[in-house]
Order: C-alpha cells, then sequence, then structure tokens
C-alpha cells in the first residue's frame, strides 16, 4: 500500500466506524483494523473524521456574467475547493446563445485544461435549443456530461422558454440524463425589475423586492409539472423557502421520486436583511434567488435533515466588492448577482449543521457527497468510502476552531460573505485520488493534475 489513513472515524452516508483506510495508486484498496504500513505513508487521523470528498456540483467557475467574469478560475477555485474539502467538481459549462454545445463544451474543457486541481466535470446550461442543438445532445451524453441545465430566469440572456425545458426533459430522460432547474419566473422578475428601478429604487434591498418567492415558487411548480408531463428527472437547484419546497415534496409524496431539490449554506445562514448593510455592502449578498426571512433558514435546515433537500451545494458564483459588485453601484440590476463559498461549505456545514444539532455526521456526508456522486453518475467512483472507489479522502478535526475571513481565505475574492464566523471544526487533510494535496494549512497539490471525469448515466439517490 501506498497510504495508510490511521485510526480515524470513518463516515459514510450510512455509516460511523473507527478504522484504517489502505490505498494504493488512486484506489482504496483496504478498510480494516490495524493495517500495517510495510513502508506506505501514514496519515495519522486519530480523534478526526473521514469523510468521502465533498463534492461541489454547483459553481460557476471563470464564467462570463453580468458585464465581468467570476473572480475565480479553474485554478484558484479549485485551490480553494480542496482547502475546504472538496475533492470532485462539476461546474456549469454555458451554451452562447446562436453557439453550438460542441463549442460550448471546447471552451469550457480549455478553462479547465492545465489548472484544474481536482477532478472535475461539467453540466451543460442550454439557452438556445434548435433542431441541430437537439441533435448534438447524444454526443454530449457519450462524452460524460449526464446532466443538462435549464434558466427559467435572467430573461435575454440565459432564460430559456417552457417548451425547450419540456423538450430538453423529454430528451434527458431518452437519455439518462438529469435536468437541473433555475427556478424563477424571469419574465416577472424582468418587470418589476424594471418598475423598481424607474421608481429610483436602486439599492442592493431593491434585489430582493424584485424577486419575492412567490416567483420562485411559481417556477418551481411549473418545472415540477413539465418534468412530471415528460416523466423525467428533475434537480430543482439553489431552493430558498417554503413556498418552493413544498411543490418538490407534493411530487414525492405523490410517487415522483425522480423530483430533487438542492439548496445552498448562504439560503441556510444568511438573510434578508443583509441588504440593509450600509455603504452598499448589502451588493455582496446580491443572488438569484435572494435571502429570505430567517424562518426559512430554520425551514431548510428541517428540510435537509429530512432528506427532502438531497443535495447541498456552494453555487459559487465570485464577484469582487472593488471592481464587479460596484458595477451596480447606482442600479441594483447591474450589481454581478453570485456569492462564493465553495471552501467555506464543508466546515460551515460541520459547524453549524451537525455541530449545533441541526443535522447528522451521515445527512452532511449524503448531501454533499453520496447523493451528488449518484445523481450525477460518478458513483461508486466519487462519493464514499470503499474498496475499489477512488481515494478522495478528508479528515475533518472537530475541535479544529476557526475564524472565517477573506483575508486567509483562498476563494479569490475581496470580500467572505461569513466574515468573522467562528466554526467549530475544519477540514485539515484533503486527499484526491490517493495524492495529498492540502495539509498543514497548505495546499501541496500541483496544478493540471485534476482529470476529467466522464460520467455515466443519472441515478436516484
Ligand atoms: O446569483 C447567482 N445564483 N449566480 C449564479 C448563477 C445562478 O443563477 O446560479
Ligand atoms: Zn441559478
Ligand atoms: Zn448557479
Amino acid at each position: 500500500m501506498d497510504v495508510i489513513i490511521k485510526g480515524g472515524t470513518i463516515v459514510t452516508a450510512s455509516d460511523q466506524y473507527v478504522a484504517d483506510i489502505g490505498v494504493e495508486g488512486e484506489q482504496i484498496t483496504r478498510i480494516g483494523q490495524s493495517l500495517r504500513a510495510n513502508g506506505a505513508r501514514v496519515v495519522d487521523a486519530t480523534g478526526m473524521y473521514v469523510i468521502p470528498g465533498a463534492i461541489d456540483a454547483h459553481t460557476h467557475l471563470d464564467m462570463p456574467f453580468g458585464g465581468t467574469v467570476t473572480s475565480d478560475d479553474f485554478e484558484t477555485g479549485q485551490i480553494a475547493a480542496a482547502c475546504g474539502g472538496t475533492t470532485t467538481h462539476v461546474d456549469y459549462c454555458l451554451q452562447s446563445v446562436g453557439g453550438t454545445l460542441h463549442e460550448a463544451l471546447a471552451t469550457w474543457r480549455g478553462k479547465a485544461q492545465g489548472k484544474a486541481v481536482i477532478d472535475y466535470g461539467f453540466h451543460l446550461a442550454v439557452t438556445d435549443l434548435n433542431a441541430n442543438v437537439m441533435a448534438e445532445l447524444p454526443a454530449m451524453v457519450n462524452e460524460g456530461i449526464t446532466s443538462f441545465k435549464c434558466f427559467m430566469a435572467y430573461k435575454g440572456v440565459f432564460q430559456i422558454d417552457d417548451a425547450t425545458l419540456f423538450q430538453l426533459l423529454e430528451q434527458a430522460r431518452e437519455l439518462g440524463a438529469l435536468v437541473n432547474v433555475h427556478a424563477e419566473n424571469g419574465d416577472v422578475v424582468d418587470l418589476l425589475t424594471k418598475r423598481l428601478i424607474s421608481e429610483g429604487m436602486t439599492a442592493p434591498r431593491y434585489h430582493a423586492a424584485s424577486r419575492p418567492l412567490e416567483v420562485e415558487a411559481e417556477a418551481t411548480h411549473r418545472a415540477v409539472a413539465l418534468a412530471e408531463l415528460a416523466r423525467a428527472p428533475l434537480n430543482v437547484v439553489h431552493m430558498t423557502c417554503e413556498a418552493s419546497v413544498r411543490h418538490v415534496n407534493e411530487a414525492r409524496a405523490r410517487g415522483l421520486l425522480d423530483i430533487h431539490g438542492e439548496t445552498c449554506p448562504q439560503y441556510l445562514l444568511l438573510n434578508v436583511d443583509q441588504y440593509d448593510e450600509p455603504d452598499f455592502q448589502g451588493a455582496k449578498y446580491v443572488m438569484s434567488p435572494p435571502l429570505r426571512d430567517r424562518k426559512e433558514n430554520a425551514f431548510l435546515w428541517r428540510q435537509l435533515a429530512a432528506g427532502n433537500l438531497e443535495t447541498l451545494m456552494t453555487d459559487h458564483c465570485s464577484f469582487r466588492m472593488s471592481d464587479q459588485k460596484s458595477l451596480g453601484k447606482d442600479n441594483f440590476a447591474k450589481i454581478p448577482n453570485g456569492i462564493p463559498g465553495i471552501e467555506t461549505r464543508v466546515p460551515i456545514v460541520f459547524s453549524e449543521g451537525v455541530g449545533k444539532g441541526r443535522i447528522s455526521l451521515q445527512t452532511m456526508v449524503a448531501a454533499m457527497s453520496t447523493n451528488p456522486a449518484r445523481m450525477y453518475g460518478m458513483f461508486p467512483k466519487k462519493g464514499c468510502i470503499a474498496v475499489g472507489s477512488d481515494a478522495d479522502i478528508v479528515l475533518i478535526d472537530p475541535k479544529r476552531r476557526v475564524v472565517l475571513s477573506a483575508s486567509t481565505l483562498h476563494q479569490h475574492t475581496d470580500y467572505c460573505p461569513y466574515e468573522g464566523l467562528e466554526v467549530e471544526g475544519y477540514p485539515v487533510v484533503t486527499i484526491s485520488r490517493g495524492e495529498v494535496i492540502y495539509e498543514n494549512d497548505q495546499f501541496v497539490g500541483s496544478k493540471g493534475r485534476g482529470k476529467y471525469i466522464k460520467r455515466g448515466q443519472y441515478q436516484a439517490p
């Protein structure tokens, strides 16, 4: 064996037990008691939780958006991910209007080439569906792109109509793929935004007013109905509130077990009052859908604990305050939408979720690793600690206290939405395919080592 992870508490989506893990090359080859080192590197995991590396399947690295480009590229974003306990990454590749899917994929492959430090794949966001694009979908699936994305919002930029969503759902069903949807009624958002701006309501707080929870709930309901009609699997991403999660839950209660929901740490921890921070600081939290009332935070934690929201991703979409968010100084509609979080998810969810008794360790592993591995066609290579799986392993020191701050995080932004939050428990070692890439507070991997993952078909978690 090349590496032995010794004496830690292994946590999976269903179990928790003390054992050693033996790694040969890139894979886990043994799990047992008192494994002998015989020259292998020993990683002491005494007192640590040993979890399957987290998967972040909702990010926007190096993405043109809102008149600028997100500030983390595949190098900075994935280094930040690795330092925060994430070992697998699926980014949103965007079709340009008038462009082909092959072009989009080539562009996104180019963004990752030579930069990736952890393993990665792409979802394909379809923005302009026609017969030619439709004909490209099987080839995309053959390339390992087994999840598509539709934006029901961002009118005039990415927004698609219902016919497009419906046809994509039908195709996805035939191809064994999953459709992810950004559910907000973009036409109504567009109208409310124009109305607010014309009335002089230009501050960041009006971003929330332009996207009330009803627009999310309505679009969620519509997406679920179209998925039911198409008999296709659907995942509603970045869910923020009871009014919309209710539609996913109702569908599942009716036996539609391929309807899923995702949420993100920002919707669990932050709330609408953040938009009132003085001196344009509310712009830090301008994202879509927007932050909601505090009661929604508690509701989402309960849904996560119950397994109704099956995945917890970041929607990492980072912009600097200094020269990017500031584009909307006089008009909230020009503030690039998005929030950083690729590095802080695991420690926040461990500390605020598991540490505060809101969710179990098993739920944490399921929502950030095992469930996304299944849904995005990577299980059991990724998403579990088992013989034969890739040795993507993270050690969490449950006693380590860290005060989150942009000054110490690796994310390439000039702010942290959780600045000053003290977390108890932090990832201290990250192993990717058998290689230690983060230890002693340092990233020790190499640029370009991350491999493209040719993903398989969607599986229900
Ligand atoms: O505001 C957000 N969420 N920005 C990223 C793009 C998206 O809608 O997921
Ligand atoms: Zn979105
Ligand atoms: Zn997103």
